[in-house]
């Protein structure tokens, strides 16, 4: 059994890792931690009613791995001190997803405070990571809106059942939730509800990513905010390649998730909602047809199997705990 720290325990992505934790069978005891320095300790709400210290680095002492829950450029300061004390990161941000600092830089308006260590970081989509999370030190953990998009698309691309020549669309929309939970403009309240919209159109930040990822450099990516608090379901609009049908591609995915925990592909005519999957760690996948493209659309929950579900999934990679440990 291990510890482990959490910081920036008091966002949504923390909180969401409390309560995951508090039932995982190999974690005896965690560190809860704020981002920010201080003297004020903090009491989350109920249910959960921890206690949220200030950071510091000595209070991590002890830990065998930290969760990164930190707004973007914090965790690539943070990385090098955890590395140096022998601790495993895994990083919710961004900061250590993209392998180009350049195109880090063009994306999140930053310079990154250790690109020395983006080659060394395993891209956590654990489903096609297993070979590198175990005993990974430092772990990127995936975007939220790659995650539904990486799913659908991975098995069909790597198979070459897609014909490449016309470009892949990708519709997604979002809950609230996937901005933190620091009101803005576009995410407050009033501008919400009974609203929705298009947002970050040709310039999201995930983009660039979903690209790297896919290796589909001309990949098209629109994401939408939903008057709702969690949820995503991307729509995706592929062709198949010659040979392939609706039913060849469904074949494929269900063939190459048939083992997995966490992936499930709806049998035809079924497809998923956010509703199916909400609370939990699983991506459930829908394939239909229309004309000659085909319609994949990929549901998960985006602060779950998003963010910190997956990053539980990771840290029992990293520590060859059971894959399912504390998700079930
Ligand atoms: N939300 C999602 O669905 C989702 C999914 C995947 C990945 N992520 C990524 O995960 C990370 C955390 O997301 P989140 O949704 O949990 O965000 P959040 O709800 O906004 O929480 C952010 C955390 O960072 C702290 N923080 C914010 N600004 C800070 C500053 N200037 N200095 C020090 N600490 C600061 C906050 O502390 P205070 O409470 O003291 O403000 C809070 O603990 C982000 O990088 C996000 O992009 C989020």
């Amino acid at each position: 059994m291990i510890k482990v720290g959490i910081v920036g325990a008091t966002g949504y992505t923390g909180r969401e890792l409390l309560r995951l934790l508090r039932q995982h069978p190999e974690v005896e005891s965690l560190a809860i931690l704020s981002a920010r320095t201080g003297d004020k300790s903090e009491t989350l709400p109920p249910p959960l009613g921890d206690t949220v210290h200030p950071f510091e680095l000595d209070r991590l002492s002890g830990c065998a791995a930290v969760f990164l829950c930190t707004p973007h450029h914090m965790a690539s300061q943070l990385v090098p001190q955890l590395l140096d004390r022998g601790i495993t990161a895994i990083d919710l941000s961004a900061d250590f997803r993209l392998k180009s600092a350049t195109v880090y830089r063009q994306a999140y308006g930053v310079d990154h405070a250790s690109p020395e260590l983006l080659a060394r970081a395993v891209y956590g989509l654990t489903e096609f990571a297993r070979e590198e999370l175990p005993g990974a030190r430092l772990v990127a953990n995936p975007g939220c809106y790659p995650t539904s998009i990486l799913l659908a698309l991975k098995p069909l691309l790597n198979t070459r059942a897609l014909d490449r020549s016309f470009p892949i669309v990708c519709d997604s929309k979002s809950g609230v939730s996937g901005a933190g939970k620091q009101p803005t403009e576009t995410t407050h309240f009033g501008n919400v509800h009974e609203n929705f919209k298009a947002y970050g159109v040709g310039s999201h930040r995930h983009l660039p990513e979903i690209r790297q990822e896919s290796g589909v450099s001309d990949l098209v990516f629109t994401p939408h905010l939903l008057p709702v608090f969690r949820g995503i379901l991307s729509t995706l609009y592929v062709r198949p390649a010659a040979g392939h049908s609706a039913a060849s591609l469904r074949t494929i995915l269900a063939e190459r998730y048939a083992r997995e925990p966490f992936v499930q592909v709806c049998p035809e005519g079924q497809f998923p909602e956010t509703g199916h999957v909400l609370l939990t760690n699983r991506c459930a996948l829908g394939v239909g047809a229309c004309g000659d493209l085909v319609i994949l659309v990929s549901a998960i929950d985006n602060l779950v199997k998003g963010a910190s579900g997956q990053a539980v999934q990771n840290l029992n990679a990293v520590f060859g705990f059971p894959e399912v440990a504390g998700l079930r």
